[in-house]
């Protein structure tokens, strides 16, 4: 009986809206990346699904929220780096992020800038440095949260440029964004599906990207890398992706995987995401076991290096 009702419920899934929670404010890049991603699942899902932005604590707020939803596919998490960084961030984080989910699959990879306000007297890494160093003490860092892609990024660029910085935490980098333009804060570092933008109208000024090789994006190739700069090593890239509640039936998982995989294929979201300098993951790394491989393997990797930075948020 179970298991035909099971299959009746999957035979009718999805039978109402889904809704896709992002663990950060809207307007900010990870709202841009589900809201691409949520048009591109619409007709492969056949159904309406609907952003929720649940921002705060670096976007572990929102992710708890999802590990704690009814497993029945109607609420989803779409979150990036951050749920492998949480675990060496607080003492006592609310999920368990390889026991607490079923994995959907990978999204995109996505490169971050180093990008000031627009009357930063520096225009070029060099001048940058010279100044970080005349203001070392005043200077702003604008982050989402202990647990945000941008903290991660200014934590380790404070440890590479031996600087302390202010930090000022919102609850995303759109809002973060927005004090950056209007010179409330002096420094981020962003994903650049937040700052091409930006950078290309001139919003802000743009230092350096984050890879370890420079963009193809236009209005990002004249950037040099950081490594480049002198801060050897330097290497962050920002990756996303799908889950829902742990306990989800299988059979509604692997159809949620199997919309995912055709999404990624969408001429126009690719598009979307290779004009805003993000990567679509190749096939090979959107099943399941291949995501929750990756994310165990990087909760691994930046574990030591964010305790080594001794940065915790309880
Ligand atoms: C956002 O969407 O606001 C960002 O992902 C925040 C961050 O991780 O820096």
């Amino acid at each position: 009986a179970a298991l035909v009702a099971a299959s009746a419920a999957l035979a009718e899934y999805p039978e109402k809206p889904i809704t896709i929670i992002v663990p950060f404010s809207a307007g900010g890049p990870t709202d841009k990346v589900a809201r691409d991603l949520a048009e591109a699942l619409r007709v492969p899902l056949k159904a309406t699904i609907v952003i929720e932005n649940v921002g705060g604590a670096g976007g572990t707020l929102g992710t708890a929220k999802v590990a704690k939803a009814a497993p029945d596919g109607y609420t989803l998490l779409l979150h990036h780096i951050g749920i492998a960084t949480a675990p060496a961030l607080y003492r006592s984080l609310s999920f368990k992020p390889l026991e607490d989910f079923e994995y959907l699959g990978l999204i995109n990879e996505v490169p971050m800038t180093v990008i000031g306000k627009p009357g930063l007297p520096a225009n070029n890494w060099g001048e940058l440095t010279k100044w970080l160093k005349d203001n070392q003490g005043k200077v702003n860092l604008a982050h989402a949260g202990l647990g945000a892609a941008s903290h991660l990024c200014g934590l380790l660029f404070q440890q590479s440029l031996k600087m302390e910085m202010t930090t000022v935490p919102y609850k995303g980098t759109g809002p973060a964004m927005t004090d950056l333009m209007g010179g409330q804060v002096d420094l981020m570092c962003d994903q650049t599906t937040n700052t091409t933008a930006q950078i290309a109208s001139g919003k802000v000024k743009a230092y350096a990207v984050t890879t370890p090789k420079r963009l193809a994006t236009p209005a990002l190739a004249k950037l040099p890398t950081l490594d480049e700069s002198g801060l050897k090593g330097f290497n962050v890239s920002i990756w996303h992706g799908l889950y829902a509640p742990k306990g989800t039936p299988k059979a509604v998982a692997d159809k949620l995987n199997t919309a995912l995989k055709t999404a990624l294929k969408d001429p126009g979201f690719v598009k979307r995401e290779e004009e805003l300098g993000a990567v679509v993951v190749s096939d090979a790394r959107t099943g399941p076991a291949e995501h929750k491989k990756f994310v165990g393997d990087e909760i691994a990797k930046w574990g030591p290096v964010i305790k080594a930075a001794g940065q915790y948020a309880d």
